[in-house]
């Protein structure tokens, strides 16, 4: 078993670790995935930008996570008495706070309800931010790059299907759509 400075982790911190790596990989790439798609399909010229220029895919995948983060919120511990948006919070209090609405600060974005993979793009906290920021943020960028790229590729004329049920991004703790239907023309 590794050592690193004479420390061992122990079986616990082993499977603790693990519990958490397996819903911390899954549950946020194929949401956020599916938000990008989402997004990329109800806005046909972005998307046709991405299909035509994949150097514009890592912008596009920032701006999706700023604007439809696939984990809404994060719990934190106040370790002093802090004021929040006129509200005063005493030492310890749990909290909750909300990375979907962090991510549409108005203060922060101009025009945050518009989805723009061409704005200039700023840090959003999609990944949390802190000590405990996600780990595994440039596999997920990684692999989002690795499965538009080849869903691009192997489906050309990629449309939602304009006779299937509405599709939405839903969910208050998670968030992505449900399904999305789509249209493609064969492979030449
Ligand atoms: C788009 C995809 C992802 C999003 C939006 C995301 C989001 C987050 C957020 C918001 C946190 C912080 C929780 C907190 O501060 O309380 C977090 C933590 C974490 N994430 Fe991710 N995550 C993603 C993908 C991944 C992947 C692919 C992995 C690993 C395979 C991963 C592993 C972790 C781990 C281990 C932590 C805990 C870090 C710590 O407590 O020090 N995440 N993630």
């Amino acid at each position: 078993m590794a050592e690193v400075d004479g420390e061992r982790l122990t079986d616990e911190a082993i499977y603790s670790f693990l519990r958490l790596l397996l819903p911390a990989g899954a549950e946020t790439t194929y949401r956020s995935s599916g938000n990008l798609l989402y997004l990329l399909l109800t806005h046909s010229d972005q998307l046709e930008a991405v299909r035509s220029d994949r150097s514009l895919l890592p912008q596009a995948i920032e701006e999706a996570l700023r604007f439809e983060p696939p984990l809404l919120s994060i719990n934190r511990t106040t370790t002093c008495e802090v004021e929040i948006g006129g509200v005063t919070l005493a030492a310890g209090e749990s909290i909750s706070p909300s990375i979907g609405s962090a991510n549409h600060d108005e203060t922060r974005w101009e025009n945050p309800e518009v989805f723009d993979i061409f704005r200039t793009p700023i840090p959003h906290i999609a990944f949390a931010h802190g000590p405990h920021m996600c780990l595994g943020m440039h596999l997920a960028r990684l692999e989002t790059r690795a499965l538009v790229n080849r869903v691009l590729d192997r489906l050309p004329g990629l449309a939602l299907n304009p006779g299937d049920t509405d599709p939405h991004i839903r969910g208050q703790v998670f968030r992505s759509p449900t399904a999305l239907p789509v249209t493609f023309t064969a492979a030449a």
